[in-house]
């Protein structure tokens, strides 16, 4: 099973830290207006918090990730789970939708994933998915960077993909999908328990992969909000990240 070698999820620490990005995910979730007779593929559903909600339109859900930890939990929430990578899923012509949030700037072979996601399709069968696009945690991902640079860590490991509208859309349409609508769209995204507290939830798993020492994680993170307050900290409300969204919605042809 291939995953991001820079993803590394606590489950308790996703559902509280993290319950934001499923609350985000009302927009894509319109998208996908769910219907009770359909058969939908939530790739990487993490904890389940936005899958529930499709299975609440009455749909027959299933809720694919590839961390075991995060599957766990969608699991005790009652949600029929697999286990498995989004570059390389199995599935054949088996849905009537494919769903995501915030997951596919995880999966760094986005053409396995694009074609993964056209196959798991029925004829006719339709996307509705959202991720990191272009600009995406720019001012973030550029200070951790500084901060680790300045703490000896050198190689730095481009981790995510975050494309333009014209990039996903070419690279859906090389794979079959036509319909493509893809927009990117900037969103500030409230830190309701902090810039720290968020790079513990989302970016440790980098500093895993680069063996910094657990202990120096603190002082890492401490400079690295430090670094950002200036741009990300309004002292009137609080932490936000500088978040950008592609929103895309496509088709697999009746016949292909
Ligand atoms: C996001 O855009 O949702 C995201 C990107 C990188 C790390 C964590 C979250």
């Amino acid at each position: 099973m291939t995953t991001n070698p820079s993803s590394s999820w606590n489950s308790a620490d996703y559902t509280t830290t993290g319950a934001f990005v499923a609350e985000h995910g009302a927009a894509v979730l319109e998208l996908l207006n769910p219907q009770s007779d359909e058969r939908i593929l939530d790739v990487g559903c993490g904890d389940g918090a936005l899958t529930l909600k499709i299975t609440e339109a009455g749909a027959d859900v299933l809720a694919f990730d590839a961390s075991p930890e995060l599957l766990a939990t969608a699991s005790e929430r009652g949600l029929d789970t697999h286990l498995g990578s989004a570059s390389n899923m199995e599935f054949n012509a088996e849905f009537d939708a494919v769903f995501s949030n915030a997951v596919l700037h995880w999966v760094l072979d986005a053409e396995g994933a694009a074609q993964s996601m056209f196959n798991a399709l029925k004829p006719g069968g339709r996307l509705a998915v959202e991720f990191g696009g272009f600009g995406n945690i720019a001012a973030v991902s550029t200070a951790l960077r500084a901060t680790l640079i300045k703490h000896g860590y050198q190689d730095l490991p481009d981790d995510h993909y975050f494309p333009s509208a014209e990039q996903y859309a070419r690279l859906l349409e090389s794979v079959g999908f036509v319909g493509v609508e893809a927009k990117v769209i900037p969103r500030p995204t409230f830190l309701e328990a902090g810039m720290e507290a968020w790079l513990r939830t989302f970016r440790n798993g980098l500093l895993e992969r680069l063996e910094v020492p657990q202990d120096q994680y603190e002082l890492i993170f401490n400079e690295t909000a430090d670094l950002l307050k200036p741009a990300l900290f309004d002292p009137a409300t609080g932490w936000w990240a500088d978040y950008v969204r592609i929103r895309v919605s496509a088709r697999k042809p009746t016949v292909d």
